[in-house]
Parts: C-alpha cells; structure tokens; sequence
C-alpha cells in the first residue's frame, strides 16, 4: 500500500489519478472487471459522494451509479437540488468485486490511497460517505452504519480539513426502504450544510 501512495500521489490532476488507476495491477480486481469505474459528474463540484465499489451495471458503463441504487441515489440528490453537474460521485473501490461480494480489507487498503488522492484533488467543501463501507474507509470511525449515519467527521486532505457526513447506502435503502426517512434527515442536513456555506 505504500507504493500506492507514492503512486498516487504523484498525479496532480483527476485526469493523471485515473490514468495510473488504468495501469495500476496491484488490485486483483482489475483483472475481473470489466471497465475501470472512476467517477462520474463535476469534479468542480463543492460535495462529492463516494460509494463502496461498482456493481454489473456500474462495471459494463464505467461510472459509478448507474443502476438501481444510482436512480435512488440520484432522485434522492434532486431532492435536494442537486445532480451529476453539480456534485460529483466516486467510489473507494473502482473495480467491481466478483458477484458483487464486498471488497476485502486488502483490496480496501490497496485501493484508498487513490481515493484519497481523487478527494484531495476534487477538493470539494463536503464529502458524503454512502453506506459503512465507505464511511469507515474515510471517516476513521469502526462504528457500524446505523449508528454514525447522521454525524459530521472531520476530514483531512493533504490540503485542508473538510467535513464528511456519514448516511446509508441506497443499496440498502432499496432493501429497507422505511429507512429512507433516516437518510431523508440527512440530506436535509447536507443541503443545510451546503447553504449556509454558501457566500
Ligand atoms: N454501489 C456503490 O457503492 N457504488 C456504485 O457505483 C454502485 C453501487
């Protein structure tokens, strides 16, 4: 993992990041995806959402969330006025895992110092984690989702501190859906978060 990180950092552009991504082989998941799945919407963008890794349809597209969790994610982002020109969505695993297992605490470590990289170099204000996957990654908490959904982490880039919002993964939204009132508070409280900060 530690060759990663040098690795990573040294691309001084999300276009350089993704381009050592496509010829990085140290992630054995590469080579049972089919596309690499690096991101999708405005890297410019002051939120970013990151998810866990990509699914079928995520991994025969080449971004992320495109399917029934992406529809979820997106209607619940219009909700709150935003969409895929005004935030901008990765994963910390951009390889689908065979059959959609989750990743593997080594794939995990292999992969994050490039999803570190790819938030220091989008810079947004806010940064959501989807599901506990994500959130334990970045947040440094080992607490399970139910219970740090809803807090605000401080989170450091080798550029400054930002703030990440922990909330469910629409995946299990759709198998939950009566949770979906948990995340709905959450999302109040980003679009909450994005306007007051607002100049
Ligand atoms: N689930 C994720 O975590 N990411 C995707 O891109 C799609 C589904």
């Amino acid at each position: 993992a530690g060759d990663a990180r040098d690795l990573a950092a040294t691309a001084a552009t999300l276009e350089e990041l993704e381009g050592l991504l496509a010829r990085f082989e140290s992630c054995a998941l590469r080579f049972t995806a089919k596309n690499l799945v690096f991101a999708d919407g405005n890297p410019q963008a002051r939120v970013m959402f990151v998810g866990e890794a990509p699914g079928a349809d995520e991994d025969r597209v080449g971004k992320p969330f495109m399917g029934r969790s992406g529809q979820l994610l997106d209607r619940m982002m219009a909700a709150i006025g935003l969409d895929r020109t005004n935030a901008y969505v990765g994963n910390v695993v951009p390889w689908r895992p065979p059959g959609n297992r989750n990743p593997t605490p080594q794939e995990l470590a292999t992969c994050k110092p490039f999803i570190e990289r790819q938030i220091a170099l989008a810079d947004p204000d806010i940064l959501v984690c989807l599901g506990g996957v994500a959130t334990q990654a970045l947040a440094g908490t080992k607490d399970g989702i139910l219970k740090s959904r809803g807090r605000w982490f401080p989170y450091r880039t080798d550029k400054r501190e930002i703030r990440l919002l922990a909330t469910l993964h629409p995946a299990y939204l759709l198998r939950q859906p009566l949770q979906k009132r948990l995340a709905w508070r959450d999302f109040r409280a980003l679009r909450a978060a994005l306007d007051a900060g607002r100049p």
